[in-house]
């Protein structure tokens, strides 16, 4: 980048900052090992569950270590150029606009492609020079090569439980990242986290996770997926409200989980032993 692109990289990477520190607790040694990585610029993947801390985590990644963090929502209707970028027409003509896998190549920035797996292959691939020594990514349309800024780091995550055969990512992608396992947290954290961010008290918070192991426990006995980390502070904010625990569990935990009326009833029957 001449001295002037850069100056300008370095305005917008101001923006894409993470102002104040988000609350993360650790759970083991993720933190740690990050640093390494991130010391390494390894491509990382982050797997686990919905809403059990992934993206809390990266958040709290880019703050500590002070790099701007721009995040991707993937979905199967993303294309590559979605990630690198394309040609838009104004009234002087055609403007190439960098997309947000070329601007965190450009500004140095940590970029989370959320649920890569949801990405069709054929748009997955473009990662691929961006992760191994090249760390460059190529703007056909362009005619350009964007060498990456040398703070720059590729970071996905991805649910194995929604993997099926049709929807997985190819050996030749996951093996270019190091992988950091999460799920829910121990008991005693994860009532410390639901204190936390809902506002509740220790002893409110230690029923809501012994509800949640209940239902973990029915995970593929008639349960797909099990109560989230982030389900728990929801219903622990709308106790913080004033709801009644009962009614707060029943709207935030059970009636999201399943349709299911016998599956209800159980969830409602474990809620009922807690909370009268
Ligand atoms: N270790 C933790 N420290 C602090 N908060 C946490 C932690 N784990 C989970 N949470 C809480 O759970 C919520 C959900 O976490 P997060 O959004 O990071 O989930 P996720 O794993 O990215 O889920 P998804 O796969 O659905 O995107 C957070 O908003 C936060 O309140
Ligand atoms: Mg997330």
């Amino acid at each position: 980048m001449s001295q002037v692109a850069e100056l300008k990289g370095a305005d917008i990477a101001k923006q894409y900052l993470v102002a104040e520190e988000p609350y993360y607790c650790p759970v083991a040694d993720e933190v740690e090992t990050y640093e390494a990585a991130y010391e390494a610029r390894m491509p990382m993947m982050l797997k686990g569950p919905t809403g059990c801390g992934k993206s809390r985590f990266v958040e709290y990644m880019a703050w500590k270590l002070g790099k701007p963090l721009i995040t991707v929502a993937c979905n199967e209707d993303m294309t590559a150029s979605d990630l690198v970028g394309r040609f838009l027409l104004d009234k002087d003509g055609t403007k190439w606009q960098d997309g947000p896998l070329t601007l965190a190549a450009r500004i140095g920035a940590i970029c989370y492609l959320d649920e890569v797996v949801e990405a069709r292959q054929d748009t997955t691939v473009v990662i691929h020079p961006l992760t191994d020594h090249r760390r460059e990514l190529p703007l056909d349309k362009k005619g350009e090569l964007v060498k990456a800024h040398a703070d720059f780091q590729l970071v996905i995550s991805y649910n194995p439980g929604y993997q099926s055969l049709m929807k997985d990512l190819k050996q030749s992608t996951k093996q270019r990242f190091g992988a950091l396992d999460f799920d829910y947290p121990s008991t005693e954290i994860e009532a410390d986290i639901v204190a936390a961010e809902a506002g509740i008290d220790k002893d409110v918070a230690d029923k809501l996770v012994q509800i949640a192991h209940r239902a973990r426990n029915l995970k593929g006995h008639g349960l797909d997926e099990g109560i989230s980390t982030r389900l728990l502070v929801y219903a622990g904010q709308l106790i913080n409200k004033g709801v009644k625990p009962d009614v707060a569990c029943r709207v935030a935990l059970v009636r999201p989980l399943t349709d299911d009326p016998d599956m209800r009833e159980t969830l409602d029957a474990a809620v009922s032993t807690f909370f009268e």
